[in-house]
């Protein structure tokens, strides 16, 4: 019998983009009224927690990832006041509430970075941060090669002979973890939220924390072949004694606090974030980097549920997030594709096979719904949703596109408001505009077309939860032996899952057919479809 404090082993979250999922005022960008009012979506859609991305205070260098004030509300997203009765929204409707935590950095604009340029070189304000003098006479040259991730320099001079680290935005400066204050800070912080009754972290890039900074520093073609820990900003061991201290905050609460590390790490990396000691839990994109193929499915699944059981934790499945183009639209174009150049051409070259797409992705999400472990959906998937491929170039937010000087288009697309309605201003995302363009074919897929639709994105996803919360039990699985096109296993109850992902079409294995991901052909499963079937009692 799982227990109350276990509820995140295979739970189903939810990710909101709060700018982009409803909007109450009118200004375009939505907020926490927005998403308290759509909380009778989230419940119909049967998910069991929300984790809601960055709705701190930002100037929005990298969509809210650039943070003020980690313990306040953004006011363009509400108030401390309007957080506290979404929380009891969500509570009350059953679902639990995963907040964002972003510890690597700050915004050029926290209070602690303001006093630090100020205060001047040598002083303990700068040591809050990671400033170095730089090389030359007067320190005219950045101290490193370093690129950063959104492209540039990770160092940016301050005019006085040094420069601070940012491995992302220049506007998103490192913190120093070597520094109590930042340990203290950060503290406080989780402390805030879970006082205000979130139940859960997610941690933004957890394996960055930790620096060696120690001269001489390696050249940015060395850095590449330091791994295993020994990289100088990823990964690191030391970055655990970080969360082993927020673990003993976590586990003073009752229920204790979940967390999941957003950790770019090699899969035999993985395990220590997830420990119980640490964090708890750990995402794994290996099935969203993985092309759409059996053997493919399969050794990640089963890589995947090893580490975790080696972890002592429960696996994560991701198709989506606000990071990467939406599944839908990965699946419609061929293997191999440069999704950037796609993206750069407007979503024209290659043509991408709409249908097919979403074919395999809804294939693909009931395929993941099935495995034992937490899955995590990203918000419009439920409707199918594809990647916004041409939005203007003038329209464009993301930090990758401005600071990549046009190479990257970004990750927008991912990020357009929601449709609600197919009409209305803004397709019901608001009552003005939208923050980013919204395309016409919105209408065709909004919310409100599909609900109580036969067939439809939105019925399937609620089927599909409705029954997982009804089959799911014991975190095993076991592999059917197969066709090489077909992917298929039985979870303890009888529950079995078939996934045809190119091929003749198969026979439904036996018993009684209580989900499929798209239509049957003559009573068997064609290409790019899964099916849940419940052995006969
Ligand atoms: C990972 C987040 O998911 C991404 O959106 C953000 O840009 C970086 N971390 C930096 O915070």
């Amino acid at each position: 019998m799982t227990q109350p404090q276990d509820w995140w082993r295979q739970a189903v979250v939810y990710q909101v983009y709060p700018r982009s999922f409803a909007d109450s005022g009118g200004d375009g960008i939505g907020d926490l009224p927005g998403l308290t009012s759509r909380v009778p979506h989230l419940a119909a859609l049967g998910v069991d927690a929300v984790w809601l991305s960055p709705f701190y205070p930002s100037a929005l260098a990298d969509g809210g990832y650039d943070v003020d004030d980690h313990r306040d509300v953004d006011p363009r997203i509400g108030t401390l006041e309007q957080f506290d009765v979404m929380v009891e929204a969500l509570h009350a409707a059953g679902i639990k509430l995963v907040v964002d935590i972003v510890p690597n950095h700050s915004s050029n604009r926290h209070v602690w970075f303001q006093r630090a340029l100020a205060a001047g070189p040598g002083s303990p304000e700068r040591e809050r941060y990671v400033f170095r003098r730089g090389r030359g006479a007067d320190g005219e040259l950045p101290p490193s090669d370093w690129t950063a991730m959104f492209g540039g320099s990770v160092w940016e001079p301050v005019g006085d002979g040094e420069w601070y680290l940012h491995l992302f935005a220049p506007e998103q400066p490192d913190w120093n973890w070597n520094h109590p204050d930042v340990r203290e800070d950060h503290l406080q912080t989780l402390r805030f939220w879970a006082d205000r009754g979130v139940d859960g972290f997610r941690i933004d890039v957890a394996n960055s924390l930790a620096k060696d900074l120690t001269e001489p520093l390696p050249s940015q073609a060395e850095l590449a072949d330091l791994v295993d820990g020994a990289h100088r900003f990823f990964d690191r061991d030391e970055v655990h004694d970080v969360y082993v201290e927020w673990r003993t905050l976590f586990d003073e609460y009752d229920p204790p606090r979940t967390a999941v590390a957003e950790a770019w790490v090699p899969a035999h990396r993985r395990a220590r974030y997830a420990s119980p000691e640490g964090l708890g839990q750990a995402f794994n994109f290996d099935l969203l980097l993985a092309d759409f193929d059996a053997d493919a499915f399969r050794t990640v699944v089963t890589e995947n549920l090893a580490f975790a059981r080696e972890a002592g934790s429960s696996s994560t499945w991701v198709l989506s997030n606000h990071d990467v183009v939406r599944h839908a639209s990965r699946y419609a174009l061929p293997a191999g594709a440069d999704q950037n150049a796609w993206l750069l051409s407007a979503g024209k070259d290659p043509e991408p096979d709409t249908a097919g797409g979403l074919r395999r992705a809804r294939a693909a999400t009931a395929f993941i719904l099935a495995l034992p472990g937490s899955t995590y959906l990203y918000q419009g998937e439920e409707l199918g949703l594809a990647e916004v491929a041409d939005l203007p170039a003038a329209d464009l937010q993301d930090p990758t596109w401005l600071r990549s000087g046009g190479e990257q288009k970004g990750r927008d697309g991912c990020r357009v408001p929601l449709p609600w309605t197919a009409a209305g201003p803004s397709y019901g995302f608001g009552p003005g505009g939208a923050h980013l363009p919204q395309p016409s074919w919105f209408a065709d897929v909004a919310a409100d077309q599909q609900d109580g639709v036969a067939g439809s994105t939105l019925e399937f996803y609620r089927k599909a939860l409705a029954e997982r919360r009804r089959l799911q039990g014991a975190e095993e699985l076991t592999w059917i032996e197969t066709p090489p096109h077909v992917v298929a296993f039985t979870r303890p109850g009888g529950w079995t899952c078939l996934m045809n992902v190119g091929g003749e079409p198969v026979d439904l294995p036996a018993g009684q057919l209580v989900l499929a991901s798209g239509d049957l052909t003559g009573g068997r499963v064609p290409r790019d479809t899964t099916v849940w079937v419940v052995a006969n009692a």
